[in-house]
């Protein structure tokens, strides 16, 4: 990795960089963060997203009924510190709301879209300053085109393109994002998916459904690295079809990195330029955003991901002090195109 001045420079957030870039830098956040990850998030960030209190089965145990609270209470905290706010998201395959295989079930195209539309604009009205909507998240197939689970095996590509019209109707000055996992890697799975996730775009275009912007989420993995070449042309003809990219839930799994605390952080930072440097070569990337910026809240070091006591997959340690990968992050972003 090269040195910069701003490697050197401790002061200027990571905001302040992105912003001479025009890229706009953000976190996920739990609803009651530590006070320190708060301030964290607020110094460095321009934005941020509640990791999951607008996980539709999160905020809808049955139809019609919702628990705000948790969102609330990001939203709020956002307003309070200037922060623009993004909303992940209104549809997801691994947790849908328990009342949406029952009640969808059986359906005709018109009936399941008209229920789980009415979902979608309750929670798109609640949250009117979302400059954004992850509107579905992970949806793509690495065999078929989109995942074979109900209800995109049964509606397909005319019920992703309903709700996305669902969602401009809701709200019509937001960004409207697909958000799609395991994008970078150089594996077979990984191109298949970059494969699949063209072919998807293409279609929506065809139908004319609403959609602004690819979500990469970038969860990068020391055992299977970033395809650096394979992510720039994938990039190329995501903004050939007139989409901006956001990469969307950046973080680093390290548990396949050897030695102590120093040298695996020395790797992870790697990882972090390597992809960054890479990926921000195009200039339709607009944001970087880390799903945890903080090794003592984020998702992989803290017991739910892979649970790796040891793990530190994020720009500040537990003690919430500045890692190698902060200032890798810092570089790649110095040294990036202005867009
Ligand atoms: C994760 C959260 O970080 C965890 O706290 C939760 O237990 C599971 O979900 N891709 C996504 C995110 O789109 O919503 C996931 O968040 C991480 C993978």
């Amino acid at each position: 990795m090269p040195k910069s001045s701003f490697a050197n420079d401790e002061h200027a957030p990571l905001k302040e960089v992105g912003r001479s870039k025009g890229i706009r830098i953000g976190s996920a956040i739990r609803a009651r963060p530590a006070r320190d990850v708060a301030a964290i998030v607020a110094r460095e960030c321009d934005l941020l997203t509640p990791e999951n209190a607008l996980k539709p089965a999160h905020l809808s145990p049955a139809r019609g009924k919702y628990r705000w609270s948790d969102a609330d209470r990001t939203y709020k905290f956002a307003k309070s510190k200037g922060l623009a706010f993004h909303g992940h998201t209104l549809f997801w395959y691994k947790r849908p709301p328990p009342w949406a295989e029952e009640t969808l079930g059986g359906r005709s195209f018109a009936d399941a879209t008209e229920v789980y539309g009415d979902f979608l604009r309750d929670v798109v009205e609640r949250y009117p300053r979302a400059v954004s909507w992850d509107v579905l998240n992970e949806i793509t197939g690495t065999n078929g085109l989109l995942r074979d689970v109900f209800p995109l095996s049964t509606f397909g590509v005319d019920l992703v393109a309903e709700l996305l019209r669902r969602a401009r109707s809701a709200a019509p000055d937001a960004a409207l994002v697909i958000n799609e996992n395991d994008l970078e890697c150089g594996a077979s799975d990984c191109a298949a998916k970059r494969r699949n996730v063209l072919t998807l775009l293409r279609q929506l275009k065809e139908r004319d459904a609403p959609l602004d912007v690819l979500g990469v989420q970038g969860h990068l993995n020391s055992s299977k690295p970033p395809d650096t070449d394979a992510v720039q042309a994938f990039f190329g003809e995501v903004e050939a079809l007139g989409l901006d990219i956001y990469l969307s839930e950046l973080d680093v799994r390290d548990r396949e990195f050897d030695g102590d605390d120093l040298a695996r952080d020395d790797q992870v930072a790697g990882l972090y330029w390597t992809f960054l440097t890479a990926a921000l070569q195009s200039r339709a990337v607009k944001r970087v955003v880390f799903w945890g910026i903080t090794d003592a809240e984020n998702w992989l070091a803290t017991g739910k991901g892979d649970g790796h006591t040891r793990a530190r997959p994020a720009l500040f340690d537990r003690s919430f002090d500045r890692k190698q990968a902060y200032y890798a992050v810092k570089e790649a972003l110095s040294s990036a195109p202005e867009r």
